[in-house]
């Protein structure tokens, strides 16, 4: 097969969604067509043909593949219908209909959507990653962490549920937070240690063993609009007028001492492996007053729009966005 010649169907998600209760959260989904369309060119570019569909279902997904018999899948479905977990589904079924397909398998999805899974799972490893605790509605309050300590929802990502006022220093406030994320997002919150240091995003492709490590990123959050909680909120990621948004500023390639930067490096790289993340990845990274880099987060199927952290640290690193959306398609042909 000549693979530049490969018919690549791109499936991307949307959701019947402004009737989620939630419509100020969509921005990560309406992203995603602008995004599909951006590949879609690239990999034209490039010398593919491409079709594209957009996906509510996994029936949807299923009746593409037959309708349009691609060699490969370029695969968005981030969620099915604003359901996170319908990204786990949306692999499995393409792993069970034989397909090639980019990004993560399902088993390494369905992990890193739980917040408290992927820690363990590090943690088990021996990957340093904040001290932790999940509690289910109807759970005390006892956690046992100290304070400060950041309450997020178990299973979301794109910072939903995430504000300033995630971050809390007291019991009153914490029992009134965790209730908040239950009540709100119908989910397990967890509790976890508050790293008060600098934060690194660490862009990686490739497959398993056989990786490159992007130049880091750095969160400068020098003009917050808080001098005590500087974290990567909601209207940080999504807003662009807010104060949070121009106070949270990615500098990349970070200004780092190599020594420090080789650990962070080392760090995201395990946590890549121990989570089998395939093609390209974004680890995210806080470096701790002890001085050792904790995992926050671990991205499979990071956004790889061209504002996205790791289309910039592609380029910081000499690759177009063609040659990043080729790089991704050949470690499909590859895996
Ligand atoms: N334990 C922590 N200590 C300090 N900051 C944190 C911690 N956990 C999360 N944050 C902040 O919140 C942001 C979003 O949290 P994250 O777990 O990455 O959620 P998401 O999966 O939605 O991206 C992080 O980028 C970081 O700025
Ligand atoms: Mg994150």
């Amino acid at each position: 097969m000549n693979r530049k010649k490969a018919n690549i169907l791109i499936l991307y998600s949307y959701s019947e969604s402004y009737e989620k209760e939630r419509p100020h959260e969509m921005a990560a989904e309406i992203e995603v067509e602008e995004v599909a369309h951006g590949i879609g060119e690239a990999l034209m570019n490039i010398g593919f043909t491409v079709d594209m569909v957009h996906i509510l279902t996994s029936h949807n997904i299923k009746d593409a593949v037959v309708k349009f018999r691609p060699e490969l899948v370029f695969n968005l479905c981030e969620a099915l219908n604003g359901v996170a977990s319908g990204e786990t589904l949306a692999a499995q079924t393409l792993e069970d209909m034989d397909m090639k397909y980019t990004g993560s398998g399902p088993s390494t999805l369905k992990v890193a959507l739980d917040k408290g899974e992927t820690k363990e799972l590090l943690l088990s490893k021996g990957i340093p990653s904040p001290p932790f605790k999940v509690l289910q509605e109807g759970d005390g309050f006892e956690i046992g962490l100290g304070f400060p300590v950041i309450v997020k929802p178990l299973n979301e990502d794109g910072s939903i549920g995430i504000s300033r006022e995630s971050v809390v220093n007291d019991e009153v406030t914490l029992e009134r937070r965790i209730k908040y994320i239950h009540n709100l997002y119908n989910q397990p919150a967890i509790i976890e240690s508050y790293i008060d240091g600098r934060e690194f995003n660490v862009g990686i492709l490739g497959n398993p063993g056989d990786e490159v490590v992007l130049p880091l990123a750095e969160m400068d959050f020098s003009d917050f609009p808080d001098e005590i909680v500087q974290i990567c909120t909601y209207k940080a990621k999504w807003f662009k007028d807010c104060a949070e948004y121009k106070g949270s500023v990615p500098i990349c390639p970070a200004i780092i001492l190599p020594e420090v930067e080789e650990k962070i490096k080392k760090v995201a790289l395990d946590a890549y492996r121990t989570l089998g993340v395939r093609g390209y990845g974004r680890i995210d990274i806080r470096l701790g007053a002890d001085g050792l880099p904790y995992v926050i987060d671990v991205n499979p199927n990071p956004s790889i729009s061209r504002e996205s952290g790791l289309v910039r640290a592609s380029s910081a690193a000499g690759f177009t966005y063609e040659r990043l959306i080729s790089k991704i398609v050949e470690c499909t042909f590859e895996k």
